[in-house]
């Protein structure tokens, strides 16, 4: 007899998800292109657009970075600032092509701390919460809301973060386990995460340092949350967020794919990438991609470096070609 799988699945605001993992957002890499192609493998998990700047989306309402169609969702949308009117417009806009938009609150880099936006709001809660009022008045979709553990070691307020966020109307927030101040270094703190549980009545998302099946089951445990939200090792493994699905619901360790199945992956992407965005901008695009790729393949700094100086793309399948005879 066939034994039935529960379905495991997260309610954030009137949406119904049917998985515990998302793709976290990742600007200049979880465009249309990697998105799309991680869906052909995971059909129910939640994808992120890269971080929308509100400003420049209310400038230029049809830029190539809100590229969308149907077989994404559900997808949600980032919109990132610090102007409660504007990150309403911006959200308005995105509206009809969004299953919910997200807002960043923890993005560390200096440029957009320095203007206000993204991390710092941690250190404005009072504007953090009007802009989810804002957005919550101009949409009829779920808002939620990502953000680190806090600024900094001393001034971690992430529980009471995510409680003001939940009051102003957020559905889900996603707490990436690290504080501004270690931007990616040491290691992400899931039982920090952990203190959310019942502090809150919206779904919670972990997120850092999770790359594999039994790690994100791990993580999921450790930091009691609702789902997981996986970023960089999405990079060079377009099938991660399925393995970890069908880990967490029927138990099944599916292998990571071999450097073979790597290969067809990068070039499945890399033609993708040129179809989307033309042949020199794809090629060029594409280069951040390598590495993750074709991680520990023997001579590997090398095939690196001559694959992002290499434009024509016959000379790059040659390339591949020649790693994988190499690694035979
Ligand atoms: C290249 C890169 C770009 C990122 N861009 C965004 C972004 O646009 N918005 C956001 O909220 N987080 C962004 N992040 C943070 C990730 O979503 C995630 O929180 C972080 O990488 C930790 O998760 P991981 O260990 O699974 O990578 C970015 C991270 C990286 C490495």
């Amino acid at each position: 007899m066939q034994t039935l799988i529960e379905q495991p699945s997260i309610k954030i605001g009137n949406v119904i998800i049917k998985s515990k993992v998302a793709l976290a957002p990742m600007a200049g890499i979880t465009d249309f292109v990697l998105r799309s192609l991680i869906r052909e493998y995971s059909k129910n998990s939640l994808l992120t657009t890269e971080m929308i700047s509100s400003e420049a989306l209310v400038q230029k309402p049809d830029c190539n970075i809100t590229h969308t169609n149907e077989k994404e969702a559900p997808c949600s949308f980032q919109i990132e600032g610090h102007k409660p009117e504007l990150m309403a417009k911006a959200a308005k806009i995105l509206e009809p092509k969004a299953t919910i938009i997200d807002i960043n609150m923890g993005c560390p880099i200096k440029k957009i701390v320095n203007g206000n936006d993204g991390c710092s709001l941690m250190k404005n809660p009072k504007l953090a919460k009007d802009i989810v009022i804002a957005v919550k008045e101009a949409v009829k979709i779920p808002v939620t809301c990502k953000f680190r553990l806090g600024w900094s070691q001393d001034s971690k307020n992430f529980v009471a973060f995510a409680q003001l966020m939940q009051e102003a109307g957020a559905n889900a927030v996603t707490v990436h386990a690290r504080t501004r101040a270690q931007m990616y270094s040491g290691t992400a703190d899931w039982v920090e995460i952990s203190k959310l549980k019942g502090e809150i009545d919206i779904p919670y998302f972990a997120n850092g340092d999770i790359t594999s099946p039994q790690n994100a089951q791990e993580c999921l445990t450790i930091s009691k949350a609702d789902g997981i939200a996986v970023a960089r090792a999405c990079m060079g493994d377009l099938s991660l967020i399925s393995r970890i699905e069908k880990y967490l619901n029927e138990g099944i360790l599916l292998p990571e794919p071999d450097l073979n199945e790597k290969i067809k992956m990068l070039k499945k992407h890399l033609d993708f990438q040129i179809s989307f965005r033309g042949e020199e901008t794809g090629i060029k695009f594409f280069r951040k991609f390598y590495p993750a790729y074709i991680k520990n393949v023997r001579g590997g700094g090398e095939y690196r470096h001559r694959l992002v100086t290499e434009l024509k793309y016959d000379n790059i399948v040659s390339i591949l070609k020649e790693i994988e005879q190499g690694n035979e």
